[in-house]
């Protein structure tokens, strides 16, 4: 599976801030076997992203989009909004997952308001922004995800039931 990172951020768009987070996505998707076809910073907002969004899903670029940062409550914070204006399924689970493992680490985890959906053959996942939540977040949803992603392109067997 293809993977691609954004990083959304202004002070990591401008050259201020060493971006850390996308590195650590993108570190954590190759130890679990996927190809990261792309790792980039955009700033906040939504308009640059979802032209991002809409080139990796609609030219069939990647299989995976995973976002860090902008999910909080700052004025620029928009990466939920720019991804639930693109998408065409919500896949609610997958934060509402992250959401649950995190909270048993910090209760902050409920600042985050980050979404997930599929648009196309891709699936998008916004996490939050600091390395620290991105491996938290990732660690616990990378395992089940693999089998969502087979679903999604059409290569997945039948669901194991207990
Ligand atoms: N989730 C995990 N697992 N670990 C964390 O440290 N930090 C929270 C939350 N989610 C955190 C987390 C905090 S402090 C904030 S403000 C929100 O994510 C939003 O972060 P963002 O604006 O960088 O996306």
């Amino acid at each position: 599976m293809r993977a691609a990172v954004i990083t959304v951020s202004d002070s990591g768009y401008a050259g201020k801030r060493e971006d850390t987070s996308g590195p650590a996505a993108a570190q954590m998707l190759r130890e679990a076997g996927y190809e990261v076809v792309s790792v980039r910073i955009l700033p906040d907002g939504k308009e640059m992203l979802k032209k991002e969004f809409c080139r990796l899903c609609d030219e069939d670029l990647a299989d995976l989009i995973v976002t860090t940062g902008g999910t909080g409550f700052s004025p620029r914070d928009l990466t939920p909004e720019a991804t639930e204006e693109i998408i065409e399924r919500k896949a609610p689970g997958i934060a509402e997952a992250m959401r649950l493992h995190s909270l048993t680490i910090t209760p902050r985890a409920m600042l985050s308001r980050g979404t997930a959906g599929i648009r196309k053959q891709a699936l998008i996942i916004n996490l939050p922004g600091s390395p620290k939540a991105v491996r938290e977040c990732m660690e616990y949803i990378l395992p089940p995800l693999e089998h969502g992603l087979a679903i999604l392109k059409g290569e997945a067997g039948e669901c194991a039931r207990p």
